[in-house]
């Protein structure tokens, strides 16, 4: 099934995420700064990745790996990012499928990612370019009652995401990561204005 990512313009996605209704391209952005103040890594991948959302929260002389499927998210990020960063790497990739060959890192960030790509391949995916001991950080959306999945928005191109994005609960989450190999590091969360509320797990890598 082709992935309704590949037809949504970036401006609508990027839009809806800055709606203060939304609010979500901040948080993302604040919990991979966090992070990488905590960790200090010298080297970050961000699995979808879009336009480079939270790129500048990244030190630039650090080793940053953005992936995402669609190519034109891609592009922007390149074209926003890669004269800063001279050590930056964009790879257009399905994360459901087979890893690129990527030399690994020791900062996996997956920022609502969970959500769009069954866990047990997202999760070998994952494995494949974090270095032993390194982590992986991952951003849930938990259930709110009484609202959409997908916030309400005036970018109506987002409405194709309702038919496809699953809620992972932050224990289908551990348990799944214990499968493949990873240490459950930390727990926290967040709740935006909107009343959404958002699961971070750190794992490390074993
Ligand atoms: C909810 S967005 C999160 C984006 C980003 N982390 C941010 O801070 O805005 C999900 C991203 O994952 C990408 N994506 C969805 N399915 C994917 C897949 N199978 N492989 C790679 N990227 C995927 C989408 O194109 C989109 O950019």
């Amino acid at each position: 099934m082709r992935s309704p990512w590949l037809d949504i313009p970036l401006g609508d996605y990027e839009g809806h995420m800055l709606l203060p209704s939304v609010g979500q391209a901040e948080m993302l952005s604040d919990q991979l700064g966090r992070i990488v103040i905590e960790l200090d890594p010298d080297s970050v991948a961000v699995l979808g990745c879009a336009g480079g959302n939270g790129f500048h929260r990244i030190p630039p002389d650090r080793r940053i790996v953005g992936v995402d499927i669609n190519p034109h998210y891609i592009a922007a990020a390149a074209e926003r990012y890669a004269a800063i960063c001279p050590r930056l790497e964009l790879h257009t990739a399905d994360i459901g499928s087979e890893a690129p060959s990527i030399e690994p890192v020791s900062l996996v960030f997956a920022g609502l990612l969970f959500e769009y790509v069954p866990s047990q391949s997202a999760l070998r995916f994952v494995k494949s370019i974090c270095r032993d001991g390194g982590t992986l950080a991952a951003v849930l959306q938990l259930p709110l009652e009484g609202a959409g999945v997908v916030s309400r928005s005036p970018f109506k191109s987002l409405e194709s995401l309702e038919s496809v994005i699953h809620l992972v609960s932050p224990e289908e989450l551990e348990a799944a990561a214990a499968r493949a190999g990873f240490q459950l590091r930390s727990r926290d969360q967040v709740c935006l204005p909107s009343g959404k509320s958002f699961a971070i797990r750190t794992f490390r890598s074993t």
